[in-house]
């Protein structure tokens, strides 16, 4: 991009014409005062568009994090082509509807009509992994990068990688099942990463079997590292403004520090990520594509807010008893404080403040194999969208959550307190 044709650039050029243009408004008849004004008025109108510049530096870098959330793979390629050789799999294997099935989606805005039409009629063969490669040409699965290359006047996909909107987003399913306008931020809980991965020819069948026991909205984040089994939930990636505590045992002061870590670590992308508390020091390539996009992807993110819950899908009478209850008979706001619901940026708490251990199937409790060795309290806001609850996905419902930390806390709250809060929980 040319420094001309930034945002702020636009902005300056088009005040400068219109400043001029208020000094040409004397000379040419007509109502003077009129043509001044008008002159004024587009100035007036541009200076708040261009928010006297600083608007204009602050939406920049999240347009370019947006891009880098959707599409770019830090050169991961080396790891889901060179290494995994995905891209065997995926265009031999792996059609339209096997992809949706493990949850991948797609993002009918980068559909072309032809493409729309297709589907609708039933021309376009969603039993042909042909069909996966042309809706990677088109750059439509999300979280999927492909290069497709024309060998023999066929198109063939030779390289293959990922990027963060894979788990982190989902579509609204608006054009059919799977396929429609993409949410960024959203975590994809239909997604099986373990069982994708598994498909990798490059695998022993001893570490497929640990993909494949994850199961949909689930991934280890440390697994490849520290060889130990116990998945994590996808969590949103909405609503982190003003906290500063990241992940679920707020291992990173800032956003950037785990997009760091998952970037290199598990994506593959080239670049380091040294962690002395954990003893992980992972450097991909000999160049590095991912520090200088820090600062762009972190700002896309703060500025994804949590999703407000449809209309009537609580009961605003008993949601507003179930407040009451949550800052008194449940004490939960003991720890669930402030406009985000969290006492993250003041504490970590221990394993034994947390309801959702010990982990399931005997996993190793997550926090001792973080740098912490804590957990965050969790933010509550956008609840109602990303069932099941805690870092292990252990409640399966609000009303669930709500059960264990009555049965754990032995809070002793009556049924209709325990269904008000649950109702609470579901506003936020
Ligand atoms: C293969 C799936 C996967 C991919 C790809 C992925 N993440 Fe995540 N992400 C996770 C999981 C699982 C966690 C939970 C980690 C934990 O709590 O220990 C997580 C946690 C996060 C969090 C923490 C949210 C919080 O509550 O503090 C953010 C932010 C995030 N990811 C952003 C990204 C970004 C940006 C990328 C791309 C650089 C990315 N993720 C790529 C699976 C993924
Ligand atoms: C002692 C501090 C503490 C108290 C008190 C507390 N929580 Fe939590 N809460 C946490 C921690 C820590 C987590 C993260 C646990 C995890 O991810 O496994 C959490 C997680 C949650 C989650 C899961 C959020 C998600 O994204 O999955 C919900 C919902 C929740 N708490 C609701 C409540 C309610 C309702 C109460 C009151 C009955 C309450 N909490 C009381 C510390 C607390």
């Amino acid at each position: 991009m040319r420094a001309s044709d930034t945002p702020r650039a636009v902005c300056i050029n088009a005040l400068a014409a219109a400043a001029h243009s208020g000094h040409q408004q004397p000379r040419r008849g007509r109502s003077r005062s009129g043509m001044v004004l008008s002159a004024a008025v587009v100035t007036a109108a541009l200076l708040s568009a261009c928010g006297g510049d600083s608007d204009a530096e602050d939406q920049a870098p999240i347009a370019q994090g947006q891009q880098i959330f959707r599409f770019d793979t830090f050169g991961d390629e080396t790891q889901w082509t060179d290494t995994l050789r995905m891209h065997e799999v995926i265009r031999t294997a792996v059609d339209p509807v096997t992809a949706l099935s493990v949850g991948l989606k797609v993002d009918a805005e980068a559909l072309p009509a032809a493409v729309v039409t297709g589907i609708q009629n039933g021309s376009v063969d969603l039993k042909s992994p042909a069909t996966t490669v042309a809706l990677l040409k088109l750059n439509a699965v999300v979280g999927l990068k492909g290069t497709v290359e024309t060998i023999n006047g066929k198109d063939v996909l030779t390289r293959v990688g990922v990027t963060c909107a894979l788990c982190h987003s989902t579509v609204d399913n608006s054009f059919a099942p799977g396929i429609g306008k993409r949410l960024d931020g959203w975590p994809n809980r239909d997604l099986d990463p373990g069982a994708i991965i598994a498909l990798s020819p490059a695998l022993s069948a001893a570490v497929k079997a640990v993909y494949n026991s994850w199961g949909p909205g689930k991934y280890d984040p440390r697994f490849n590292l520290d060889g130990k089994n116990g998945p994590q939930v996808i969590p949103p990636a909405y609503g982190l403004a003003g906290i500063h505590k990241i992940i679920s045992t707020g291992d990173g002061d800032d956003l950037a520090y785990w997009n760091r870590y998952v970037g290199v670590t598990q994506m593959g992308g080239h670049g380091s990520f040294v962690e002395p508390r954990t003893g992980v020091n992972v450097t991909n390539g000999t160049d590095d594509l991912i520090t200088a996009k820090l600062p762009a992807l972190q700002a896309y993110q703060l500025s994804l807010a949590a999703p407000p819950p449809p209309s009537g899908s609580f009961d605003a009478a008993a949601s507003d008893r179930g407040k009451l209850v949550f800052n008194n008979a449940g004490k939960c706001v003991t720890c669930h404080s402030g406009t985000e619901f969290t006492d993250a940026n003041s504490r970590l708490h221990p394993p034994s403040d947390a309801v959702s251990e010990p982990e399931p199937n005997g996993a190793p409790s997550y926090a001792s194999r973080s740098a912490t060795k804590q957990y965050r309290t969790a933010p509550l806001k956008g609840l109602w969208q990303h069932a099941p609850y805690f870092h292990n996905g252990t409640a399966p419902t609000l009303e669930a959550v709500v059960q264990t930390y009555n049965t754990k806390q032995a809070l002793g709250l009556t049924p209709s307190q325990m269904s008000d809060l649950a109702q609470y929980l579901k506003s936020l």
